[in-house]
């Protein structure tokens, strides 16, 4: 595999600055000299995340995750350390063409191959049963709802016959029945073997890489008693929860656009390419998970979330704007007229209104405010004021005195309550907020982890000045060479080793060479120690003294221990002149 030399990933890195990276991805408030985030690594509730432009790191004082940008998009994206490397050189424009032949999703497994090859026979099938008389009623179905050929073509569209033609041309190409019945699209039961798609027209589905991994079927006569789709079930290659329709195809559309669409169905995906709209894509009806949210956030922070309009649609509405929002994307939301999706949208209004509709998004707050009110029972003057309380908080977040009056307008003509009673009652939520305490979990940790013995505090304090400067790491290696804690002395060596070929140290840097998740937590606490930044001669040598005396009195201590348990009188003696000679070395 290509490889990039020490140097140009330092390039790479320091070419990008940390708090623009994370700043793209979660919401950033400045505090002093560094940012603060709520940390996407555990369950926060306030900003635990620190980022720190001075020195290039992030760092949670709750759960400790840490790092440089590499790490971050790493941890944040669920990608490889090459990978967030290659990010950040296209962000910083640095050239990295060694790394082309670098196709980490290319790993395909020995048993993968076969169900990713029966698949792609599989569309090739499909697609060109679309075109025989045995597909005639089916392709009447497509025209009935405006599906040319152009549609067809560019979604790979198909029809799967009755004749178990998949199983046949499977056994043909030699796969195993093993393996027909791991791609999930032929059935085993009881060592008989069939289609799973039968007089289906069939729609491919892509994984994130753009490789076919499954297909939904739908029926298209009026009478079919059957389930309107049927999906592949879920195998080695194909998870719904991680599939986001038409995705690797739309990438470079979202990213031109600085948005995409979300939308439920694959066939409103459909609707909005024959709209012209191909920033486009679906969830296919099931909930959005974290693995859809890192897929999105791959290509764009901005959604324009548009699902169906009736009661199970905006339920996952609410439920999804929220979800964006706490992973810091700027949400729109969409709602079509009269509970309808896009694709019934352009079916009766045409191209034009549904391209308008699409383009009259509303804030989430203000999904909410109509949300709310379509479940309360208005008359009921207990939900009527539940209904304000409920909306209380999100209004008094509102900082922009002209958002505040536009949302308080919009609550004061639904609730039928006057502005000045919402008002009051916002301003009664302010008063009875608990003022945001800056951190105090922050305190109480750094306490914990900051070592109060000397000797030890001494140890880290050295490695905070070996870090600033070349010189001191120099006279901890001629005079001292060790440290007592472990973890420590792995970072002191590294250090150590980073200025044989440096004379400045970034912590950031040194991140990347360190294969220690604890000692990398160490070196980022060390790294962001509150102690002077300039130090004298003296007190480094007081940080040496009080080492070497730590191991002089750890050595005595050992040997007082023997000494308890010695009984030979010879020993006892030898023991005793040891002890002598430490205590006035
Ligand atoms: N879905 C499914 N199985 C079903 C129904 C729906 O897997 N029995 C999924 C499909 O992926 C579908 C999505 O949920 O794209 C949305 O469902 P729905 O809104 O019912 O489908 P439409 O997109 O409206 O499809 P059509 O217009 O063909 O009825
Ligand atoms: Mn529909």
């Amino acid at each position: 595999m290509a490889r990039l030399s020490e140097e140009k990933i330092q390039k790479i890195r320091s070419s990008v600055d940390i708090v623009d990276v994370i700043g793209s991805y979660l919401p950033l408030e400045k505090k002093g000299k560094g940012y603060w985030a709520i940390c996407p690594f555990h369950d926060d509730k306030n900003p635990s995340l620190s980022v720190s432009p001075e020195l290039q790191i992030y760092k949670c004082f709750v759960c400790g995750a840490g790092g440089n940008v590499f790490t971050f998009l790493k941890e944040y994206l669920k990608i490889s350390y090459i990978e967030a490397v290659k990010m950040c050189a296209e962000m910083a424009g640095i050239d990295v063409s060694e790394l082309n032949d670098y196709h980490p999703a290319a790993k395909i497994n020995d048993e993968q191959q076969p169900l990713y090859q029966m698949h792609d026979e599989a569309l090739k099938i499909y697609h060109l049963f679309l075109k025989t008389k045995n597909a005639l009623a089916a392709k009447e179905y497509l025209n009935k709802r405006h599906i040319g050929e152009d549609v067809i073509e560019a979604f790979q569209i198909g029809y799967a016959p009755s004749d178990d033609s998949l199983l046949k041309a499977f056994t043909q190409l030699n796969f195993s029945r093993m393996d027909m019945a791991k791609s999930g699209l032929i059935i085993e039961a009881s060592s008989h073997y069939y289609d799973r798609f039968k007089d289906r027209i069939m729609f491919p589905l892509w994984d994130s890489e753009g490789r076919v991994v499954g297909f939904s079927g739908r029926i298209y006569q009026p009478s079919s008693d059957q389930a309107k789709y049927m999906n592949s079930p879920e195998s080695e290659i194909f998870t719904k929860g991680k599939t986001l329709y038409r995705y690797a195809q739309s990438k470079e559309a979202v990213k031109k656009a600085g948005f995409v669409y979300l939308l439920e169905g694959f066939m409103d995906v459909i609707a909005l390419y024959r709209a012209g709209i191909e920033n486009a894509t679906a969830i296919m009806g099931t909930a959005l998970t974290k693995e859809h949210l890192i897929l999105l956030r791959k290509v764009t922070d901005t959604i324009h979330l548009c699902l169906d309009g009736d009661k199970p649609g905006q339920d996952a509405m609410m439920k999804a704007s929220k979800a964006l929002l706490e992973h810091g994307f700027q949400v729109r939301i969409i709602c079509l007229k009269q509970g309808m999706d896009p694709d019934e949208m352009l079916e009766n209004f045409g191209k034009e209104a549904l391209v308008n509709a699409l383009k009259s998004h509303i804030s989430v707050l203000e999904f909410q405010i109509n949300y709310y009110f379509e479940n309360s029972h208005m008359e009921n003057y207990d939900e009527r004021k539940q209904y304000l309380e409920r909306l209380a908080v999100p209004l008094s977040e509102l900082k922009d005195p002209i958002d505040r009056d536009y949302y308080v307008q919009l609550v004061a003509g639904k609730s039928g309550f006057s502005k000045e009673t919402i008002l009051s009652k916002i301003n009664q939520m302010q008063s009875a907020m608990p003022k945001k305490e800056h951190h105090p979990l922050i305190f109480k940790n750094q306490n914990q982890r900051n070592p109060q013995n000397k000797y030890m505090r001494s140890e880290r304090e050295l490695l905070y000045y070996m870090l600033k400067d070349k010189s001191v790491a120099l006279r901890y290696e001629s005079e001292l060479g060790f440290l007592y804690d472990d973890k420590l002395r792995l970072i002191a060596n590294y250090m150590i080793d980073y200025y044989r070929s440096h004379d400045t140290l970034e912590v950031a840097d040194l991140l990347d060479i360190i294969d220690d998740n604890e000692a990398v937590k160490l070196l980022l606490d060390i790294g962001d120690m509150k102690i002077p930044e300039t130090f004298s001669k003296e007190v480094i040598d007081d940080y040496i003294l009080t080492i070497k005396n730590f191991s002089v009195k750890l050595q005595i201590e050992n040997l007082n221990e023997e000494l308890k348990q010695e009984l030979d009188p010879l020993k006892k003696a030898d023991l005793v002149s040891q002890i002598y000679a430490l205590k006035n070395q």
